[in-house]
């Protein structure tokens, strides 16, 4: 069975020039094979492990983390509605620098436009499209809301084609920066609801469509997909970069959003 070991990404990450997801950085995921557990009682082996843990070698004083448990696939899939919502947060600050006169280099622009394509549409939204929304098709629940999800994957990939497309010439004429600015604006106001749905009435109800032994599954399924398309350690890397383009739009500093008075 795949276990995900939580590391944290490499240090001397770098934006420029890594526009492809490099496989040579350390392993996330490590073969590992999970003890025989004969528990009466356990039905799904996250609770065996935690058994496990509990009865191992009583006496010892070694530190547990809960670095080992595998991260579940509504975990995962809201992690990633995290690094959306960071994208989105570099569309907002573009957007209102942009309309302010400030010069930006498009750069940003592209690389979180490009991050917006590859990790949320061609990854994020496609497991949703593929391993969640059918069951939710099949089971005969929330089938307006799916639906309404779905066409709005599709209008999420042609506003993120038209950031690609306008971002060169955002430093350009008033009518070209306004396209810009638009095209950001419609993404954020897609997604924020979008995004919101999922995490509140998708995820949670996902559990209750499947078996634990599915549950166990999808979430395999999904870390397979990832190291398949990111390599190793593949949502550390993501993160790295949008924390990189957050530097250079001025959306690092958390601090700044707190109220002053
Ligand atoms: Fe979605
Ligand atoms: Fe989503």
């Amino acid at each position: 069975m795949l276990v995900r070991v939580q590391q944290r990404a490499p240090s001397d990450a770098t934006l420029a020039g890594d526009r492809r997801f490099s496989p040579s950085v350390p392993a996330l995921w490590e073969e590992q094979p999970w003890p025989a557990f004969s528990i009466p009682g356990a039905t799904c082996w996250w609770a065996a492990l935690a058994d496990s843990h509990r009865q191992a070698a009583p006496g010892k004083t070694t530190k547990k983390t809960a670095e080992s448990v595998p991260v579940t696939p509504t975990e995962d899939l809201m992690r990633e509605h995290g690094v959306l919502q960071r994208i989105l947060l570099i569309y907002e600050a573009g957007a209102r620098r942009i309309g302010g006169g400030e010069d930006i280099d498009p750069v940003v622009f592209t690389q979180a436009a490009e991050t917006m394509r590859d990790f949320i549409h061609d990854y994020h939204e496609k497991s949703e499209e593929e391993l969640v929304f059918p069951r939710f098709k099949k089971a005969g629940r929330m089938v307006e809301l799916v639906e309404v999800l779905q066409v709005q994957h599709t209008a999420g990939r042609k506003l993120t084609d038209r950031i690609l497309q306008t971002a060169e010439t955002s430093r350009g004429n008033k009518e070209q920066r306004t396209a810009m600015i638009d095209a950001m604006q419609a993404t954020i106001t897609l997604y924020r609801p979008h995004a919101a749905r999922e995490d509140t009435n998708i995820f949670p109800t996902l559990r209750s469509l499947m078996t634990p032994n599915e549950f166990e599954e999808l979430g395999e399924t999904l870390e397979k997909s990832e190291v398949a398309k990111f390599g190793n350690d593949g949502f550390e890397k993501v993160a790295k970069r949008v924390e990189q383009l957050e530097k250079r739009i001025g959306t690092d500093d958390l601090a700044q959003a707190t109220p002053k008075n």
